[in-house]
């Protein structure tokens, strides 16, 4: 297999995958049909996959079916030794992963060899966390009776990945179902469906059984049948998305008719606070990293930067010069700082943003329109007395656009942060202890970073109130989401 730009090459080539992963068995689409995954630096294609439908995701959840009983009877440690395989694997053949992953994100290097880390110890921290899955006794009120809690593996599951961090997103789904003994089969994003595919590729060499994992792939127009059969197929118990809202509101209400369990990791809008008694350097270096690690495509990135007025001037003037420094080219190139954005219609909401917020009055301190070099690339840019009406403030902007709004005290800064449905992530920066706790317990986010830019971690819990979504991902918390609870109520014991 070779990649389709000439100029790149894998050390283990055998990591770029042209074809699905259905039941242990690398396949086509049942017509054959294919779609270019593309270079977002480049517009070029990287390879083509296969366009596949409800046919071949029923397939693939008929071995899911078909694998569950034996994966889920074998001990949890011997699940956590080939997850941990796998990881190890990850590990060893990290650059050509964090390659491929640039060449079809976007993303600069080290931000994908972080990644590349990152989804790797999804696999660690979830397969040592089955060995622990505990259940209880409870003391019976009658006697002769005996209460137990057993924990089980939900079953048969799907997932749905974004392309905004390929390989993590699979791991943070797959590593929980797999390490409690569920089966998944999973839909990358069809902008990214390389890494998914390579991460298999590394599943099945560490010995994972056929059908415990299967990869479909499928472009834009394949999404809702593959997302339906998901949620139709009886034999799927639990489904797990990451993406935007109105997805999750569809798939949530088609998983709706079969009571279907759902983990949604769904869009933020999140508020980054600069109190007046902030330490400035460690804000705007927070800042910094928030807002323009992967070009702004996170759904945790700094949507709505609250300033405080005494501070306001200073903070606009240091944080415009270091965007200012930021190198804007592709992945691949060392010094890039930003990468391109994802595809024409993300460059298009990007440019929507910043026009609507200085229709509504915004000032514009830098960048402002696309990047010279063409292509997705946009100017990271920094943007003055943001509107709370405009467009940049209501939803999110998935952008290198940092819009500054400044506020008087804090009870308008908690309050502006609160004016959203979504509630992922938020921050805060404050030395002050009474404040720091007095606003944590105010702010409605399922994640929040104080005196941090930096929240994302295998050991702790991801996931959103409001409508940012249901359920937590990584830490102890992320295996709940792929088990259930039963009660064995034990009779005629006899005393
Ligand atoms: C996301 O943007 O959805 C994930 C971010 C992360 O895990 O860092």
């Amino acid at each position: 297999m070779a990649l389709d730009t000439p100029t790149v090459a894998l050390a283990d080539a055998s990591l770029l995958r042209d074809q699905a992963f259905i039941a242990g068995t690398w396949s086509d689409a049942d017509d054959g049909r294919t779609f270019a995954v593309t270079n977002p630096a480049t517009g070029e294609p990287i390879a083509h996959v296969p366009r596949m439908s409800s046919a071949e995701t029923r397939r693939a959840i008929e071995a899911a079916d078909a694998a569950f009983i034996a994966w889920r009877d074998r001990p949890a440690a011997e699940r956590a030794a080939l997850l941990r395989r796998i990881r190890d694997l990850m590990i060893e053949h990290r650059d050509d992963l964090a390659l491929l992953l640039t060449l079809e994100q976007g993303k600069p290097l080290a931000e994908s060899q972080a990644e590349i880390a990152y989804a790797a110890a999804f696999l660690e921290w979830f397969g040592e966390e089955a060995k622990r899955i505990y259940g209880d006794t409870i003391p019976s009120p009658q006697p002769g009776r005996r209460i137990l809690v057993t924990k089980h593996p939900i079953g048969v599951c799907g997932g749905i990945t974004p392309w905004n961090f390929p390989s993590a997103m699979v791991t943070r789904k797959a590593a929980p179902a797999l390490a409690v003994g569920c089966t998944m089969v999973l839909k990358p994003a069809e902008q990214t469906p390389l890494s998914a595919l390579a991460i298999a590729a590394l599943a099945e060499r560490a010995g994972l059984p056929p059908g415990v994992l299967s990869i479909v792939t499928g472009d834009a127009d394949d999404a809702p049948a593959i997302g339906r059969e998901l949620t139709d197929n009886p034999i799927v118990r639990k489904l797990g998305f990451t993406g935007s809202n109105e997805v999750g509101k569809i798939l949530m209400r088609q998983c709706a008719d079969q009571v279907k369990n759902v983990s949604l990791e769904l869009g933020g809008n999140a508020p980054f606070i600069v109190f007046e008694d902030a330490d400035l350097d460690e804000a705007l270096a927070g800042l910094a990293l928030c807002k323009f690690r992967n070009s702004g495509q996170t759904c945790i990135t700094a949507n709505r930067i609250l300033i405080h007025d005494k501070i306001y001037d200073e903070f606009v003037e240091r944080f415009t010069h270091a965007a200012g420094q930021l190198i804007v080219g592709p992945g691949t190139s060392p010094e890039s700082s930003v990468g391109p954005l994802i595809d024409a219609q993300a460059l298009e909401k990007v440019q929507r943003h910043v026009a609507d917020a200085r229709d509504h009055g915004a000032h514009l301190l830098l960048g402002g329109e696309a990047h010279e070099r063409g292509g997705t690339y946009f100017a990271p840019t920094v943007l003055n007395e943001v509107s709370p009406e405009a467009a940049m403030s209501r939803e999110e902007t998935f952008g290198p656009v940092a819009g500054l709004q400044r506020f008087s005290d804090e009870d308008e800064a908690i309050r502006s942060a609160n004016d959203t449905p979504y509630g992922l992530a938020a921050y805060f920066y404050s030395r002050d202890i009474g404040r720091v706790v007095r606003v944590s317990e105010q702010l409605e986010y399922g994640i929040l970073g104080i005196n941090t830019g930096f929240i994302s971690v295998e050991v702790a819990p991801f996931g959103g109130v409001k409508e940012s979504g249901i359920g937590r991902e990584g830490s102890k918390y992320g295996v709940d989401d792929w088990i259930e609870t039963r009660y064995l109520a034990l009779g005629g014991i006899g005393r």
